[in-house]
């Protein structure tokens, strides 16, 4: 994973837990650098693990600090240059869902090599979006969720965000319906 994701990671930490924790954090995972290189790519596992101890440190489940780390990323994500990118393409969550390969695709022009997620979005009942999110890397169901109600943040949207299909429970991907309440009403 780029250095822009542990580091998004690191920054989380050090708002919540302070410096010393994500030292400690840092070097139990046996993570070199004290600071994140953005565009470097590190190995996954690196992400993981770290996913996996700072749960531990938070007292929640690796599913919930992912689910908090979903909703920091779009924050974090936001002010990269790349934020630019992503509010020229779309100006509320109904126009940026359908334009999230498209966004992911010009990010990757900048970092080769990167594996980027695809998702694809389908209109269904009562106006909700189905998301469908493809990725060879397990486990970022929840980061997902997080993200995707950190878009209706960003937006100042109110959106219902329920994962209908679960890639870990059999399913041949993850699937997430968003829900618009204030225009249904
Ligand atoms: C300006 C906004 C965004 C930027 C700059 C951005 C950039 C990135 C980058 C650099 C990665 C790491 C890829 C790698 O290292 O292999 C990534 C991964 C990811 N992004 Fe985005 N992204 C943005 C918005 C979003 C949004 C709105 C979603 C919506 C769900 C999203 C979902 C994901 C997911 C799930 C991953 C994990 C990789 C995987 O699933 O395999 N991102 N993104």
């Amino acid at each position: 994973m780029l250095g822009m994701v542990n580091y998004a990671l690191q920054e989380m930490v050090t708002e919540r837990l302070g410096a010393e924790a994500w030292e400690s954090i840092r070097v139990e995972a046996e993570v070199a650098d004290r600071v994140f290189v953005i565009m470097k790519q590190y190995p996954d596992e690196v992400t993981y693990r770290l996913a996996g101890i700072v749960a531990q440190r938070m007292g929640v489940g690796v599913p919930d600090a992912l689910h908090a780390f979903g909703h920091y990323w779009m924050a974090f994500a936001e002010r990269q240059p790349w934020g630019k990118v992503m509010h020229s393409m779309a100006s509320n969550v109904r126009e940026l869902i359908p334009a999230l390969n498209e966004m992911h695709s010009r990010i990757a022009l900048s970092f080769p090599g990167v594996t980027m997620p695809q998702f694809r979005c389908d209109d269904a009942e009562g106006g909700s979006l189905l998301v469908h999110y493809f990725s060879p890397r397990p486990g970022l169901a929840p980061f997902v969720q997080g993200v995707l109600e950190g878009i209706g943040a960003m937006y100042g949207e109110t959106i219902e965000v329920d994962q209908v299909e679960y890639k870990d429970r059999g399913a041949s991907h993850d699937v997430f319906r968003i829900r618009f309440p204030a225009a249904a009403a």
